[in-house]
C-alpha cells in the first residue's frame, strides 16, 4: 500500500449506509405526516411484489466494550427485557394499522446491543408476536446478532425453529491485551464453541465480525486472529475498520488513549494482511469490509448483481421498505428515511401514547434519489454509470472533476459515461462516493461527524 495515498485520502468520511448520510438529513423540512405518506406509498407499490425488511434494535448489553460505537444500553437488571419487547411490538401494531394489508416480510434482522442479552423466551414471545400481523415470504431471510459470551444452546434451537438461518457472532480479535484494552475478554474457545452449536442445530450461514486498528493491536495480531477464525472456517467475514468517534455522546469509547491506536499506516498495513489472508484461505471480498465463502448467498448475490446495502450492512435481498423498530432505529422507504428516539424512556412513552416513535427523518429529492443510486453502485459493485437519463444530475460535471483527480491516482477508470473502481481503488471507496456526495461538498462539516477513511 502506498503511503502517500494513505496520508492524501485517509480524511473523515462517511460509510454511506445511507444517502444522505444521517448528519446531512434535512430534519427541518421533514415531518412525521410526510413520512407516514411516503411509507404508505412505497409499502403499496412493493409489497406483494418484493415485501419488506424488518430490523429490531434490541440495546441492552450487560458490559460495556470501550471501542464499541453502537447504540447500546448497559445493565444487568434483565427486568427491562419485557417491557423494552411489549413496546416493540406496541411500535409494529402502529405501523401495520397504517400499512392497512398484511406486510409480508423478506428479511428480519435482530440487532444491538446485545440481543442475546434477552431470553430465549422473550425472543420467542418478540419473533411470534411480529409474524401475528403479517406474513412470511417463503423464502424470507432471518438473522441476529450473537455475542459469543452469552448465546446459549437455547438461543440458537429457538431461534433455529423460529426460522433463523444466519447469525454473526462479535469477535474483534483473540490477543488478550487488545481484548483487555477494549473491555472484551473473551476466549477462542468460547467462539468455537457457539460457532459449532450453531452449526450443529442447522444454521447454514455463521458469520464473525472482526476489527483492524483496534487499541494496540498489530499486524501479528490480526495475522493470528485470522489463523483462528480460518480453523472455525465462518461462511461470512465482516473485517470492519475501528471507527474511532469519541464525540459521540455516551457511546463509551473510553479507557485507552489515542496514542495506544495504531498509526494510519499501520492500520492500512493491517488490512492489507488481513485481506490478503482471507483472500488464501478462499473467501472473496463482498463490497466494503466484507467477505463471503463462494458457498455462501452473499457471494452469489454479488455475482447475480443483486446485492444491496442498507443501514444493516450488506444483503442479498433488496426490498425497498425496510422498518427499523426500536429505540434508535432507521428506516427506509427509498424516498425518505427515519430514526427513531434513542432515549428508553422517551421511545415508551411516545408507543404508549399511539405515536410512531421516530425523533428525525429525511425526504429525498430528484437529486437526491440519483445520487443515492451511484453510491449504492459503488459500495455494491464498485462501478457505476451515468449512461441513460436517469442516471445524471445538474451538478455531474462538478463530480466529474472530482473523479478526474482519483482517476489520476488510478484509483478508478473512467470511460465512456461510466467509472469502474481498480483494484488499488476499491480500498478507498469512501473516498469515490464522497466525490459524489453533493451534500457534503456544499457544507462542510464544521466539526468532525464521521471516521477517517483508513
Ligand atoms: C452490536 S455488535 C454485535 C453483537 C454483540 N453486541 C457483540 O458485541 O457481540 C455489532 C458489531 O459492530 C462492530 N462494531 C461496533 N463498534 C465498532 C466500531 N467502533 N468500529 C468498527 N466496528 C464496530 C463490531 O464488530 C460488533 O461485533
Ligand atoms: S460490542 Fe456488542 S456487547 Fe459490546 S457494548 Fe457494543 S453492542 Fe454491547
Amino acid at each position: 500500500m502506498n503511503n502517500l495515498l494513505v496520508s492524501k485520502y485517509n480524511v473523515a468520511g462517511p460509510r454511506y449506509t445511507s444517502y444522505p448520510t444521517v448528519p446531512y438529513w434535512n430534519v427541518d423540512t421533514f415531518s412525521l405526516k410526510q413520512w407516514k405518506w411516503s411509507l404508505k406509498q412505497a409499502f403499496d407499490e412493493s409489497n406483494d411484489t418484493e415485501g419488506i425488511s424488518i430490523y429490531i434494535h434490541l440495546p441492552f448489553c450487560e458490559s460495556l466494550c470501550t471501542f464499541c460505537g453502537c447504540h447500546k444500553r448497559i445493565t444487568k437488571r434483565h427486568e427491562v427485557e419485557t417491557p423494552y419487547i411489549a413496546a416493540v411490538l406496541k411500535e409494529w401494531k402502529l405501523y401495520c394499522d397504517l400499512l392497512e394489508a398484511k406486510p409480508i416480510i423478506k428479511e428480519l434482522h435482530l440487532g444491538g446491543g446485545t440481543p442475546t442479552f434477552f431470553s430465549s423466551e422473550n425472543l420467542e414471545y418478540l419473533i411470534k408476536g411480529i409474524f401475528r400481523l403479517a406474513n412470511k415470504a417463503s423464502d424470507c431471510e432471518m438473522s441476529f446478532e450473537g455475542h459469543p459470551n452469552n448465546t446459549t444452546k437455547d438461543h440458537l434451537s429457538t431461534l433455529y425453529n423460529l426460522g433463523f438461518r444466519r447469525v454473526s457472532f462479535g469477535v474483534q480479535d483473540y490477543n488478550e491485551t487488545v481484548q483487555k484494552a477494549i473491555h472484551r475478554v473473551q476466549p477462542y474457545e468460547h467462539v468455537k464453541h457457539v460457532t459449532e452449536l450453531a452449526r450443529e442445530i442447522g444454521f447454514t450461514s455463521v458469520s464473525h465480525d472482526l476489527i483492524f486498528g483496534l487499541p494496540f493491536q498489530n499486524e501479528n495480531h490480526v495475522q493470528k486472529t485470522i489463523e483462528k477464525t480460518k480453523i472455525l472456517n465462518p461462511d461470512r467475514i465482516a473485517f470492519y475498520s475501528y471507527a474511532h468517534v469519541p464525540w459521540i455522546k455516551g457511546n463509551g469509547q473510553r479507557g485507552f488513549k489515542d496514542a495506544d491506536l495504531p498509526t494510519p499506516e499501520s492500520k492500512r498495513a493491517q488490512y492489507e494482511l488481513g485481506k490478503k489472508a482471507l483472500l488464501e484461505a478462499g473467501y472473496i471480498e463482498i463490497g466494503m469490509d466484507h467477505f463471503a465463502l463462494p458457498t455462501d448467498g452473499l457471494y452469489q448475490a454479488m455475482i447475480q448483481n443483486t446485492l444491496h446495502r442498507n443501514f444493516m450492512g450488506y444483503t442479498a435481498s433488496k426490498t425497498k421498505v425496510m422498518i427499523g423498530l426500536g429505540t434508535s432505529s432507521i428506516s427506509d422507504c427509498w424516498y425518505g428515511f427515519s430514526q427513531n428516539v434513542k432515549g428508553i424512556e422517551s421511545y415508551y412513552s411516545l408507543v404508549n401514547e399511539g405515536v410512531i416513535p421516530v425523533q428525525k427523518g429525511h425526504i429525498l429529492s430528484n437529486e437526491d434519489l440519483i445520487i443515492r443510486k451511484h453510491i449504492l453502485n459503488l459500495m455494491c459493485h464498485f462501478k457505476t454509470d451515468w449512461k441513460s437519463s436517469e442516471m445524471c444530475f445538474k451538478a455531474l460535471p462538478n463530480v466529474l472533476q472530482r473523479l478526474e483527480e482519483l482517476e489520476k491516482d488510478e484509483l478508478i477508470k473512467i470511460d465512456d459515461n461510466s467509472i469502474k473502481m481498480t483494484s488499488k481503488g476499491k480500498p478507498f471507496v469512501r473516498n469515490v462516493c464522497m466525490a459524489f456526495d453533493l451534500l457534503l461538498q456544499r457544507k462542510q462539516p464544521e466539526k468532525q461527524l464521521f471516521s477517517m477513511t483508513v
